[in-house]
């Protein structure tokens, strides 16, 4: 059908009104004009972790600041992260001249194999989705980069030497992120430990970047950019331009997240809240969108290779901290968080 297109294709077509296919149920929309949204935006201020300062004299102080943003809000910005402006606005360029490329050209990548080195698509899981929502998106499969780098999409010209670099300068950011987190729950690795040594599967673990696409919808109020949703991963680093768009759930409310210029905007996913036994915070995200500008953002997602268990570490657990998830297997785990909220979140708590 013409929704299987995706939502550019349906605004070039023009349209005044969204179709029937993206209207949600009135309790799952936005509600952007409330009050209470309005009051909220007002006052949420996301944790701003400095990298440089991490790894510099005020290590220990940056540590608690990421443990508490880590369990207090599930989120914060990253500054001074160490990739260029130049990295990042050369992924931004080819991220946006590859949606300008011809319909018929993104539809090269157009699949329903999940495991797809490259998948082009539209809404959040298009064949369970009843509603859809307003996004398009382009995943890439990352690691090992040799093995997927030559499916990726050739053209725009430089698309795969640029989305590369940013690739591999986001692994090697995870990790530096992960080292800390680490630290900040108090884990300390034996090197000589071999399996149980996280780093070291984090390190050849799995990584999809995901660049989404939002162009301006004509009834912004009746649908979303992107449903609530938790990442799956450890964590999860998103670039997102200057147009607001990603909201996150706070104390029982939406908030939405103010872009910082070339921040990343880093989250806790699933198996980080199971890996921390509970202590750090998967929290529910959505977009919304706007009826004036378009607005695109990459996420890179990082967790274990896809065939690992994922299970609390056990040097976080002991007669006080009694085990809180049973152990996953990550297949049976991606499988549930692909389809929507609350299903999700009952899994989760069917594993404690
Ligand atoms: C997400 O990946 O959940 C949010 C992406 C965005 O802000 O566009
Ligand atoms: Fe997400």
């Amino acid at each position: 059908s013409q929704y299987q297109k995706g939502v550019k294709q349906l605004v070039e077509n023009g349209l005044h009104a969204i179709p029937n296919k993206y209207i949600l149920p009135p309790s799952d929309r936005p509600a952007m004009n409330s009050e209470a949204s309005n009051v909220a935006k007002k006052n949420l201020q996301l944790p701003i972790i400095d990298l440089s300062e991490l790894l510099g004299p005020r290590r220990p102080q940056v540590l608690q600041s990421l443990a508490n943003a880590c369990e207090g809000y599930g989120f914060f910005q990253l500054v001074n992260h160490g990739i260029s402006d130049d990295v990042i606005s050369s992924m931004r360029d080819v991220s946006g001249w590859f949606f300008d490329l011809p319909f018929e050209e993104r539809a090269k990548y157009m699949t329903n194999n999940m495991s797809a080195p490259v998948r082009y698509g539209t809404s959040f899981s298009q064949t369970k989705d009843t509603v859809f929502c307003w996004r398009d998106f382009l995943k890439l499969l990352c690691h090992p980069l040799p093995d997927f780098l030559q499916h990726w999409p050739a053209s725009p010209l430089d698309f795969r030497k640029v989305a590369a670099t940013y690739a591999e300068e986001a692994k090697y950011l995870f990790l530096t992120l992960m080292e800390a987190i680490q630290e900040s729950l108090g884990i300390i690795e034996d090197e000589t430990e071999g399996e149980d040594n996280i780093m070291k599967e984090l390190e050849d673990g799995s990584q999809m970047m995901v660049v989404n696409f939002y162009p301006p919808c004509p009834e912004p109020d009746l649908t979303l950019g992107m449903p609530p949703h938790s990442d799956y991963g450890f964590l999860t680093l998103l670039l997102q331009d200057q147009v607001e768009g990603l909201q996150i759930q706070f104390q029982g409310q939406w908030f939405t997240v103010q872009p910082i210029n070339n921040a990343f905007v880093v989250n806790v996913g699933d198996h980080l809240e199971i890996y921390s036994n509970g202590k750090y915070k998967s929290v529910l995200h959505r977009v919304v969108v706007n009826a004036v500008k378009s607005r695109t953002s990459v996420a890179s997602l990082h967790s274990l290779p896809f065939n690992c268990t994922v299970r609390p570490s056990p040097k976080l657990i002991d007669e006080e901290n009694p085990k809180r998830y049973a152990d996953t297997n990550f297949d049976t785990f991606l499988a549930y968080v692909t389809t929507r909220e609350p299903k999700r979140k009952e899994f989760l708590e069917s594993r404690k």
